[in-house]
């Protein structure tokens, strides 16, 4: 199992970074091999609308520091997106990254049955944390990147989400939500090696 994670917070050991963290050291401890990118620490562009993932190329054009996470999707079978909610939305790291992978669609994306240039059947885990404590509050986040990603061609998709923990959450406050990290990896690696021993 190769998993990547996007980390989109700017704060290196804040919430969804933590929470991301015990996924991914779970994931490791069960056989996984992991990447991590923290957008942050980055410099890219966002799409620029050239087109030439249409055109010419079947790759973003664009040469920068995404070019590098864009190839670790194509590379893993399952991608954590970890990020805070900042007003009501994933952060503009994510979003930047989120609109470069417009290359991974096909030229006929709008009408083919099989759209993406991914292979198939990728995980997705989704980490979000947000101050505000009403779940209903942004509940449609998580449902409109899934529904992006099950475009590009990703299977399950697991959503760990912590609402009202704020930037100065304590380790108890965060606790149900590393152990659902916990569940979720063990979930996801147990499911990856049943289908590898039938
Ligand atoms: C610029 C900014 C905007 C934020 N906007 C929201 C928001 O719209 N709703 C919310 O519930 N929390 C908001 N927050 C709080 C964060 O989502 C919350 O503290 C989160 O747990 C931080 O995660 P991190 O520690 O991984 O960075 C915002 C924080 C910042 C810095």
């Amino acid at each position: 199992m190769k998993i990547v994670c996007l980390l989109g917070s700017p704060r290196p050991k804040g919430n969804s970074a933590m929470i991301a963290a015990r996924f991914l050291e779970t994931a490791a401890g069960l056989g996984a091999e992991t990447r991590t990118f923290a957008l942050n620490r980055l410099t890219y562009r966002g799409c620029q609308a050239c087109f030439t993932c249409k055109t010419k190329l079947d790759r973003c054009v664009l040469k920068d520091d995404l070019t590098e996470v864009l190839e670790s999707i194509h590379w893993a079978d399952t991608v954590v997106i970890a990020s805070p909610i900042y007003y009501g939305d994933v952060t503009g790291q994510v979003k930047c990254f989120i609109d470069r992978t417009y290359s991974f669609l096909t030229p006929d994306y709008i009408t083919s049955s099989s759209p993406s240039r991914l292979a198939p059947g990728k995980k997705l885990v989704f980490v979000l944390t947000q101050g505000q404590s009403d779940p209903d509050r942004f509940a449609q986040v998580f449902p409109r990147y899934g529904s992006i990603m099950k475009w590009y061609g990703f299977g399950e998709s697991h959503l760990i989400r912590a609402c009202g923990v704020g930037p100065k959450a304590t380790a108890a406050e965060l606790e149900p939500y590393l152990r659902l990290a916990e569940e979720t990896a063990k979930k996801i690696l147990d499911s990856a090696s049943s289908i590898s021993s039938t």
